[in-house]
């Protein structure tokens, strides 16, 4: 049987001058912190990197996953991985095969998670989804936080969990974009093990409070 779905923070949404204090608020709540870096070229906004992310390992245990919109993502794997992140999560638009790029990161000790993005056909990730830790199904357009939950996507969902039951692999599915309180149970249903939550958390006027209610959500 499944484990119970997990919720993990993002930090897009936080307060960027209280990084520290806003983790550890939220710290007790959640399973993981999910920390989106940008190019602006991958998507045309910037966000943190390995800078940042060794900072926050140095508070928290918490387990890390980098979200890539970025379209040279190994290029970053050396530096993301001494920083103390656990698993990158790679674009399929930026690397149709990304084979050689999955045992780059493993060489380096990231775990590895692949992402399409809401109008990304599910058959694009289906050959690769074996070689991965997680894969991701933006349910918003990749770049800002605080968009609305795209339910098209929901049979993306559906398609991964499908398959990754039928043949036994390891993969988890995430789902990443617009999720609160009400999508979370969309997401859970259509088979998600982990929901990623940046506005719903953190621009809640009590971050903590907000974390706990959610995970209660998910877990019920
Ligand atoms: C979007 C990012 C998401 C985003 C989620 O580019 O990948 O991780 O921060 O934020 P909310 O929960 O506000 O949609
Ligand atoms: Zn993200």
């Amino acid at each position: 049987m499944r484990s119970r779905p997990r919720l993990f923070a993002s930090l897009l949404a936080a307060d960027f001058a209280r990084l520290g204090e806003e983790v550890a608020a939220i710290e007790p709540y959640v399973d993981g912190l999910h920390i989106d870096c940008m190019d602006g070229h991958f998507v045309p906004n910037l966000a943190v990197g390995p800078a940042v992310i060794g900072s926050l390992r140095k508070s928290t245990g918490l387990f890390f996953d980098a979200h890539l919109m970025v379209t040279n993502p190994d290029v970053l794997f050396d530096e993301l991985a001494e920083a103390g992140t656990n698993l990158v999560s790679i674009h399929i638009e930026a690397l149709p095969d990304p084979t050689r790029v999955v045992q780059a990161a493993r060489r380096v000790g990231l775990g590895v998670g692949l992402v399409i993005n809401p109008a990304t056909p599910f058959a694009a990730v289906a050959p690769f989804i074996e070689l991965a830790d997680l894969v991701l199904v933006m349910s918003v357009n990749p770049g800002w936080g605080g968009q609305t939950f795209i339910p098209g996507v929901i049979p993306k969902i559906e398609a991964a969990r499908e398959l990754i039951d039928s043949r036994g692999f390891s993969a988890e599915v995430q789902v990443d974009g617009g999720i609160d309180s009400n999508t979370a149970g969309l997401a859970c249903a259509a088979g998600a093990d982990v929901l990623v939550a940046g506005s719903a958390i953190f621009r809640a006027a009590d971050a903590a409070k907000a974390a706990r209610q959610l995970k209660e959500v998910i877990e019920a």
